[in-house]
C-alpha cells in the first residue's frame, strides 16, 4: 500500500510547538482542566478508575453524544480517539480497491490520502471561491454518478469556513441517493458558527450516511483526543470490528471528561466561548488583511477559527510559508496543503494579543517582500 505523507499534519507536528507564533491551528485556544471543571469535579477525577472502558464509548458518554442528533439511538454511535480515528475507520471499512470516491476540495486531506491509499479512484468536487466556497450545481451532477461509492464532505468546511447552502445540501443528498452511494460528512466544526446557529447535521437525512464529530474544534478540547462517528446500526457494528484493531477504546479519563464537557449547560458554555473568540478575533484578522489592499482577497468564513485567503504574490504557497517560518518564526498553512496553491490558511483562534503579534511578524515579512518586488 502506498501512503502519501499527510503534509499538513507533518508540518504542524514539526513546528507548532516550536515556533514563536503558531497561526496554523484551526481550533480556538484550548481550555485548561480548571476552566472545564469545578474544584469539586477535579477532586472527583482522582477517583476515576483507570481501567478499560466500554470499547465503543461508555453509555453515559454515548447518551450525551446522542442528544446532538435528533432521533438517534446511542447504539448508532462509536466513540473514537479524535475525529481523525473516526475518519480512518470509515475509510478502512468502506473502501475497496477500484471504488470511485468523490471528495470535496479544498479540504482537510486525511480522507483524501486514505481513500487513495486504500485503492480508490478519487475525484474532486470543487468548492468555488467565486461562489462563496460553494459547489456549482452542474459539478455536483457531473461528479456524483451511478457507480460512485462514497461522497466525502467537511461541513462546515476546513479550510474555507463555509457552510453548504440548503439547496446545494439537498442536491448532494439527492445525487448520493440516486447513485446508491454513501455520504460521509466530517462535521467536526459544527457548533463553531459565527451566527450562533448550529449547522444542521447530515445524520438521518438519508439512509446511507455516516457523520463524524469531536471535541477538538468547536469545543476547544483537542488534547482530550475525543471524537465519534454516527451512522446506521449495521455500519457502526461493522466498524466496531475495525476499531478493535486500532485503539480499542479512548482512555478512561477522556471518556469521563468528554461526558462532562457534553452536559447540556456546559456544552453551551463551551460553544459560546468558541463563538466569542471567533467573533472577537475575526475583525482583527480582516482589518489586518484589508490593510494590504488588493494583495489579499478572501471570502469571510461562516464557521471555525480559520480564514482561507488568496494572495497576489508571485510565490508558491509552500515556499511562502517556509520563508515566513524561517525568517519570522511564524507558522501558517499553505494552500498546497488543501490542493489549492496561491492561498494561505490563517488560524485566528488564539489569544488576541498573540494573534496580533504573530500577524505583525507576517506583516514585516510582506513589507520586506513588497520592497523587493
Ligand atoms: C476536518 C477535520 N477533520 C478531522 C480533524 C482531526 O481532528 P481531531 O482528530 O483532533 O478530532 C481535523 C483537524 O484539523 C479537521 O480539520
Amino acid at each position: 500500500m502506498k501512503l502519501d505523507m499527510f503534509k499538513m499534519e507533518r508540518m504542524q507536528s514539526l513546528w507548532e510547538n516550536a515556533v514563536d507564533y503558531n497561526l496554523s491551528e484551526s481550533g480556538v485556544h484550548p481550555l485548561t482542566l480548571n476552566e472545564l471543571l469545578s474544584a469539586e469535579e477535579i477532586k472527583e477525577l482522582t477517583g476515576v478508575e483507570l481501567g478499560y472502558t466500554q470499547t465503543n464509548g461508555t453509555p453515559p458518554l454515548r447518551q450525551q453524544i446522542a442528544r446532538l442528533y435528533p432521533g438517534i439511538d446511542p447504539e448508532n454511535i462509536m466513540v473514537t480517539a479524535g475525529s481523525s480515528e473516526a475518519n480512518f475507520l470509515l475509510m478502512w471499512s468502506l473502501i475497496e480497491p477500484g471504488d470511485k470516491v468523490v471528495f470535496e476540495l479544498p479540504n482537510y486531506l486525511q480522507m483524501w490520502g486514505l481513500a487513495k491509499a486504500f485503492g480508490a479512484r478519487v475525484e474532486p468536487l470543487w468548492l468555488k471561491e467565486e461562489l462563496g466556497w460553494q459547489p456549482a450545481p452542474e459539478d455536483i451532477n457531473r461528479v456524483i454518478t451511478p457507480g460512485t461509492k462514497l461522497v466525502i464532505l467537511t461541513n462546515p468546511n476546513n479550510p474555507t469556513g463555509s457552510i453548504l447552502k440548503p439547496g446545494l445540501r439537498e442536491k448532494i443528498i439527492q445525487r448520493v441517493e440516486e447513485a446508491g452511494a454513501w455520504l460521509i460528512a466530517d462535521e467536526v466544526y459544527r457548533g463553531a458558527e459565527i451566527s450562533g446557529e448550529e449547522t444542521a447535521s447530515f445524520y438521518g437525512q438519508l439512509k446511507q450516511v455516516a457523520v463524524v464529530g469531536g471535541l477538538s474544534k468547536a469545543y476547544g478540547l483537542p488534547g482530550l483526543r475525543l471524537g465519534w462517528l454516527a451512522g446506521p446500526g449495521e455500519l457502526v457494528r461493522k466498524i466496531w470490528t475495525y476499531h478493535d484493531y486500532t485503539t480499542i477504546s479512548v482512555s478512561a479519563l477522556t471518556d469521563h471528561l468528554a461526558a462532562k464537557a457534553l452536559e447540556p449547560d456546559r456544552r453551551l458554555k463551551l460553544l459560546n466561548r468558541t463563538r466569542d473568540i471567533i467573533r472577537h478575533n475575526l475583525p482583527l484578522l480582516e482589518k489586518w488583511l484589508q490593510s494590504f489592499g488588493l494583495q489579499f482577497s478572501y471570502q469571510a468564513p461562516s464557521a471555525g477559527a480559520i480564514l482561507f485567503t488568496a494572495y497576489n504574490y508571485d510565490y508558491n504557497s509552500t515556499r511562502l510559508v517556509e520563508q515566513i517560518l524561517k525568517e519570522k518564526n511564524v507558522l501558517l498553512v499553505p494552500g498546497d496543503h488543501f490542493e489549492l496553491d496561491r492561498h494561505l490558511r490563517l488560524g485566528f483562534g488564539s489569544r488576541p494579543e498573540y494573534l496580533q503579534a504573530g500577524l505583525g511578524r507576517v506583516a514585516e515579512f510582506l513589507t520586506e517582500l513588497n520592497k523587493k518586488r
